[in-house]
C-alpha cells in the first residue's frame, strides 16, 4: 500500500482503560512509566470513542488495562460499548470482580471474558502476581464465569518461571471450563523486558513447552481450543506484529492517546495524537504516526525484496527498537537480520541451572 491509499479499517480495538491494578506481573507489557488515575479518560470521552470505532468498522472491543474492573464505570463502558454494535471482550485479572458485578456486566452485555493466570498453585501464582490471595479469588471469579456460561478464555503468560508447569496449566484451564486458552510465552515489552533474564525461557523449556503443546492439541480437541504463542527469540522468522503497522487494530492508552501498538510509544521518533484531539477515524487514515510502517515503503533491506514481506511485515517495529535501538530495522529475530546476532547473544547467556534474579514488580 502506498502512503496515499486509504488503509482497509482496522477489526479489534484495544482499550486501556486505566493503569491501576491490584497485581504487578513482572511480565506486564504496559510501560515503565504508568499514566495515573487523574489522566484517565471520563466515560463520556471513551463512549464517544466507542461510537467512533463502531463507525469506522472495529468490531471487537477488549477492555483491557492495568485492570479494568479498577474502572467504576466499567459496566456503564460494557453498556455503551454494546450499544455502539461493538463485541466486548473484558480482559481482566479476576480481582475485583464481584457476583454484583458480574451480574451487571451481563446486564450491560459482556460477551467474553479473558482471565488472565499467573500459575496453576497459590504460591507461585501469587509470587508472579504480586499479590497475596489473589489466586483464590481469581479461582472463586472463574467458576461464577462459566456457571453462568459466559465465554471464558484463560491467558497463560508462560516464561522461564512457570512454563514446565504448562500440561498442568492447559488441564487448570480446561477444568474451569475455558472454551479457549491462550498459552502466551512471554513478548519482551514494557516491565517483562526490564525482566527479561528472570523471565526468558531456556531452549530445553521452549523444546518440551512445544511438545507438550502437540500432545495437548490432541487430548482437548473438542472441548478447549489451544492458542499457543511460542517465544519469538528462539524462532526463525520475526511474528507478523498486530497483522502489520497499521493495518488490523489499535490501541487506546488510559488518557486517550491513539497507538498502532501496546509499545509503539517506545518508539522516540513518533508522536501520537489523542482522542480528545480529533476523530478516531483521521487518526487511522492520516495519522503519520499511524502511516509510517505500512506498507513497503518503509523496508530496508533484507525486507524490501524478500518473499516473506506480506507474510510477516518485516516483523516488530518495537521490538527492533528494544533490541536493536532502531525501529526502522528488519527484525532482530529474524535469521537474515543484521541484528540477528544481537538476538543470539540473549539465547547465549540463558541459563536454566543457576536461579534466576529476582522479579522487579511493577509496583
Ligand atoms: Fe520477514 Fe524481513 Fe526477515 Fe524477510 S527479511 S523474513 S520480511 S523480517
Ligand atoms: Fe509494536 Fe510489535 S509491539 S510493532
Amino acid at each position: 500500500m502506498t502512503m496515499a491509499e486509504t488503509p482497509a479499517p482496522p477489526i479489534a480495538l484495544l482499550a486501556e482503560l486505566t493503569h491501576r491494578c491490584p497485581l504487578g506481573c513482572p511480565y506486564c507489557s504496559n510501560p515503565l512509566e504508568l499514566i495515573a488515575r487523574d489522566a484517565e479518560l471520563e466515560t463520556e470521552t471513551w463512549t464517544r470513542v466507542f461510537d467512533e470505532a463502531a463507525e469506522l468498522g472495529v468490531l471487537q472491543l477488549h477492555l483491557s488495562g492495568g485492570e479494568p474492573a479498577a474502572r467504576r464505570d466499567l459496566e456503564e463502558l460494557v453498556a455503551a460499548a454494546r450499544h455502539a454494535g461493538l463485541y466486548v471482550n473484558l480482559i481482566t485479572s479476576g480481582i475485583g470482580l464481584t457476583e454484583a458485578r458480574l451480574d451487571a456486566l451481563e446486564a450491560a452485555g459482556l460477551d467474553h471474558v479473558q482471565l488472565s493466570l499467573q500459575g496453576v498453585r497459590a504460591g507461585i501464582a501469587d509470587r508472579i502476581g504480586g499479590y497475596r490471595g489473589g489466586f483464590d479469588r481469581k479461582l472463586a471469579i472463574a467458576q461464577s464465569i462459566t456457571a453462568r456460561g459466559l465465554p471464558l478464555t484463560v491467558n497463560a503468560v508462560m516464561h522461564r518461571q512457570n512454563i514446565d508447569e504448562l500440561a498442568e496449566t492447559i488441564a487448570f484451564a480446561a477444568d474451569l471450563g475455558a472454551r479457549r486458552i491462550e498459552v502466551a510465552c512471554v513478548q519482551f515489552y514494557g516491565w517483562a523486558l526490564k525482566n527479561r533474564s528472570a523471565l526468558i525461557p531456556s531452549r530445553r523449556q521452549v523444546e518440551d513447552a512445544k511438545r507438550t503443546v502437540a500432545r495437548a492439541l490432541n487430548e482437548y480437541r473438542g472441548r478447549m481450543a489451544i492458542d499457543f504463542v511460542p517465544p519469538d527469540y528462539y524462532a526463525d522468522y520475526p511474528k507478523a506484529c498486530m497483522g502489520g503497522w497499521g493495518s488490523t487494530g489499535l490501541n487506546i492508552t488510559p488518557d486517550g492517546t491513539v497507538l498502532p501498538c501496546h509499545a509503539a510509544a517506545t518508539i522516540p521518533e513518533l508522536r501520537f495524537q489523542r482522542v480528545t484531539d480529533t476523530t478516531l477515524d483521521r487518526i487511522w487514515t492520516e495519522d503519520p504516526a499511524f502511516q509510517v510502517f505500512r506498507g513497503h515503503d518503509w523496508m530496508p533491506e533484507p525486507c524490501r525484496s524478500c518473499s516473506r514481506r506480506d507474510v510477516d511485515h518485516g516483523g516488530c517495529r518495537c521490538q527492533a527498537m528494544a533490541i536493536a535501538g532502531d525501529a526502522r530495522q528488519t527484525d532482530p529475530v529474524c535469521r537474515h537480520s543484521p541484528a540477528r546476532r544481537l538476538v543470539d547473544a540473549i539465547l547465549a547467556d540463558v541459563d536454566d541451572t543457576t536461579a534466576p534474579p529476582g522479579f522487579a514488580y511493577r509496583r
